[in-house]
């Protein structure tokens, strides 16, 4: 998976090619199971999508799902919008999170990946109630990100969080019970899927399903 996955990116830079690299490495195992939570069919959107990885992997590997990546990153999205190629079934948009207008029930699955956790927690109250509306009933939202077990493991994630976002340094973490109650909140049930194994940073999934509107 590693290696499609990296050829889309011949064009870009050296170090963006050793940053997708490595999160590639470390990461691929997490975005593969993430993908299998995610349904096969429909309109899935890819939230804080960086360079587009993930967001790839999806439109890969079911030509009858149809993803958009959206990331604030304009650098990042440039470089994703690089590896569409010919296929139909992916978009990014470069959209800081504040400023997006979803439809209502528009999406069948909607994904972040290590992205919460860099919005204040009043944006994340925001977004998720733009995100719970966006997504039909029976539909999935799952949530990718670091939670405070084991704690040598969320020390690691948390240092590496200091390194590559030295100008935002600050991180707004939820333990996976908190995590769990917020998301209630916004109509979601939602199963805590641990996702460290074989990983040296604490990540965790979130597989939470849309079954009441708000
Ligand atoms: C750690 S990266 C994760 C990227 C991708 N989800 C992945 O797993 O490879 C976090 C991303 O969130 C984006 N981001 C941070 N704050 C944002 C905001 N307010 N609006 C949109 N994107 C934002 C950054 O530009 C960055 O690409």
């Amino acid at each position: 998976m590693i290696k499609p996955l990296f050829s889309l990116y011949q064009k870009a830079s050296k170090w963006d090619r050793l940053y997708i690299y490595l999160r590639l490495k470390f990461f691929s195992d997490y975005f593969k199971k993430i993908d299998e939570l995610l349904p096969n069919v429909g309109r899935l959107v890819d939230l804080g999508s960086g360079y587009g990885l993930l967001a790839n992997l999806l439109s890969l590997n079911s030509e009858r799902r149809s993803v958009i990546g959206i990331d604030g990153d304009g650098k990042r999205i440039g470089i994703a919008e690089g590896t569409i190629g010919s296929r139909r079934n992916i978009n990014f948009m470069a959209e800081k999170v504040s400023s997006i207008v979803f439809k209502d029930s528009e999406y069948d699955g909607l994904v972040m990946t290590d992205f919460l956790h860099h919005l204040p927690y009043q944006e994340q109250e925001e977004i998720m109630k733009k995100i719970s509306q966006s997504i039909k009933l029976g539909g999935i939202l799952v949530i990718g990100d670091v939670r405070e077990r084991p704690k040598w493991k969320y020390y690691i994630s948390y240092l590496a969080d200091l390194v590559l976002y030295i100008s935002k340094p600050k991180c707004f973490y939820r333990s996976a019970e908190e995590m769990k109650k917020f998301l209630e909140k916004y109509g979601f049930y939602t199963e805590i899927i641990p996702a460290d194994k074989k990983n040296i940073f604490s990540l965790v999934i979130y597989a939470a399903r849309k079954e009441k509107a708000l």
